[in-house]
Order: structure tokens, then C-alpha cells, then sequence
């Protein structure tokens, strides 16, 4: 049941997708390779968080698409850059060859580029042409703090500053909260927006997005080291071989494993308050945490 209709929503987020990126427009091979990694796969859970917000405070989540769009085109983005040789220089991801083994590393950072600025460029359209403006202008400026440098830049560039070193637990907090949460909550915060949240049920969710975006990192964390290369889709001991500060090298596999069992139950503890509307949610979080890829 669950798995059913979240196959529903991945095709629901992929057609979207197909639709912004369907265009025969030059440079050609810019294009290819915007394509190629967004729909390389993914599991889409940003969007599909921030489509599920939306609904969860009973909007349609048409109004949430583009949103949700957005928010894949940014975090591919991010995948394309986090992986170049400056970063985290793998060579697989989403089961294929990463975008700079493919279209070479100029083009690499350019696709990411082009990306990062086309989520936005879909983001002021819509506001522009929409009646709910204030409402998607309010989910941009969420998203527009949650990519950049109060967000995921920031994080990963706490990331490389941390490669072979020992960082204190708050120190690992403050980054995955950084590279990782902060566009999860984003996804939530501006789906719960443009559904019709009021400020206090924004928080709520904000928070419960917390927890599962530190529980999501610690997962990953623990899937590099424990997870299988085929079903992963990307290469597994990278963070090892790049001396990364993980929560498997800090705290060791255990302790990780419980830490994201725990996050998991306080991220679904806020959905109680949501009744039977928060059923999928509260699925999708116990998903992610069992997930193996
Ligand atoms: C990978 O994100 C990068 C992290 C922030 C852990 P995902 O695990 O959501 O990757 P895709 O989108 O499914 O490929
Ligand atoms: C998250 O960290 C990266 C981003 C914010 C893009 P990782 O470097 O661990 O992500 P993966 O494991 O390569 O997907
Ligand atoms: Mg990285
Ligand atoms: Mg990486
Ligand atoms: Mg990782």
C-alpha cells in the first residue's frame, strides 16, 4: 500500500520534471547533461516531502509541483558537484557513471550550474504567474537560505574542512544539519507553505523535518560503509577513502544505527499531531530509515 502509492508520486514528480526539461534548446550537450543526471534515478524524496506537506495541510499538490521540482533540480545540483574530483571525487552515482566521467568536468560543474539557476528561474515564474505569490515567494526564500551558504554550501564546506580530522559531536551535528537537513526542511517548510500552513504548524513541521534530515545523513553515513554498491548506486567506502567525518567514524556503526532509530521516532512523534493525514509521512520516514539505497 505505502509503497504503491509512493511509486505514484515518484512517476507524479518525474513527469513534472520530464515537462521542465523537455526542450531542444543549444547548447545541446548542456542539456544532456542536465538530463542525464537528473534522471539518472533518485528517489526523489525531497519532492516528494515537500508535495506530501502540501497535502498534509490540505492543498493540492499541483501548487506544490514546480516547488518540488525546484528543489530536484537544486539537489541534483549538488550530487553533480559533490561528486567532482575537488569534492568527493566518485565516479558512480544513481547507478551510472558520475556527470564529470560522462561530459568531462567543465561541463560537470556548468550542468550543476545551469541547474542550481534553473530551479530558481522555475521558482519566479511560477510565482510571477500564479495567485498564490506570496505564499511561493515565501517557499523561495526557504529554499533560496536552505542551498546556499546558511544551507547546503555551507555544510559541504564544512565537509572537506573536516576531512581527517576529529570533530566534536556538535561540530558532525552542525554539518549534516548544514549539507543535508537544511534542504530537507526546506522541501517540507515550502510545500507546508504553499498548502496553507500558518507560521506555527510551519515550525512544527520544520522540526519534524529536523529530525528526519539528521536521521536521513546518519542513514547515508551508515550506507557507505554498510550498504551494497549495486543496490546504492554509488560507490561505497568513499568517505573512509576521503578521510571524512562521518557518524560512523565518530560514534562507529552501532551507536549510528540507534541514533537514526531514535531520530526516527522523534521526527514521527510531531506527526501524531497530524492524525490520519500524517499516515504517509510517518511511512515514508520509517522508509528512509530502513532504506538501502
Ligand atoms: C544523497 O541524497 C545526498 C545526501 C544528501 C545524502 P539522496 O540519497 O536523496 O540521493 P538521490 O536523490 O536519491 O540520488
Ligand atoms: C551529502 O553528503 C552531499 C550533498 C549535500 C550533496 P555525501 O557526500 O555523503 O553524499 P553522497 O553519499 O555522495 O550522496
Ligand atoms: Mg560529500
Ligand atoms: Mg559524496
Ligand atoms: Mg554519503
Amino acid at each position: 500500500m505505502f509503497e504503491d502509492v509512493l511509486k505514484e508520486k515518484i512517476e507524479y514528480v518525474n513527469e513534472g520534471l520530464k515537462k521542465y526539461l523537455d526542450t531542444d534548446e543549444k547548447p545541446e550537450v548542456l542539456y544532456d547533461a542536465m538530463r542525464y543526471s537528473v534522471f539518472a534515478g533518485g528517489k526523489r524524496i525531497r519532492p516528494i516531502l515537500c508535495l506530501s506537506a502540501c497535502e498534509l495541510m490540505g492543498g493540492n499538490r499541483e501548487d506544490a509541483l514546480p516547488i518540488a521540482c525546484a528543489i530536484e533540480f537544486i539537489h541534483t545540483y549538488s550530487l553533480i558537484h559533490d561528486d567532482l574530483p575537488a569534492m568527493d571525487n566518485d565516479d558512480l552515482r544513481r547507478g551510472k557513471p558520475t556527470n564529470h566521467k560522462v561530459y568531462g568536468e567543465a561541463i560537470a560543474i556548468l550542468a550543476g550550474d545551469a541547474l542550481l539557476n534553473y530551479g530558481f528561474e522555475v521558482l519566479i515564474q511560477y510565482a510571477l504567474n500564479s495567485n498564490l505569490y506570496t505564499k511561493i515567494l515565501k517557499a523561495t526564500n526557504e529554499i533560496a537560505k536552505a542551498a546556499g551558504c546558511h544551507g547546503m554550501v555551507g555544510g559541504q564546506v564544512i565537509d572537506l574542512l573536516s576531512e581527517n580530522k576529529t570533530i566534536s559531536k556538535d561540530e558532525l551535528k552542525f554539518m549534516h544539519d548544514y549539507k543535508t537537513g537544511a534542504l530537507i526542511k526546506a522541501a517540507v517548510c515550502s510545500g507546508a507553505i504553499v498548502g496553507g500552513a500558518d507560521d506555527k504548524t510551519v515550525e512544527k513541521l520544520r522540526k519534524y523535518a529536523d529530525y528526519l534530515g539528521l536521521a536521513f545523513q546518519i542513514k547515508d553515513d551508515l550506507l557507505d560503509v554498510l550498504g551494497d554498491e549495486k543496490k546504492l548506486g554509488k560507490n561505497i567506502k568513499s568517505d573512509v577513502e576521503n578521510g571524512k567525518s562521518t557518524f560512523v567514524s565518530i560514534f562507529g556503526i552501532e551507536r549510528s544505527t540507534a541514533l537514526v532509530s531514535e531520530l526516527t521516532e522523534s521526527a514521527n512523534e510531531i506527526l501524531n499531531e497530524f492524525g490520519s493525514r500524517g499516515e504517509f509521512l510517518k511511512s515514508l520516514t520509517n522508509y528512509l530509515a530502513e532504506r538501502e539505497n
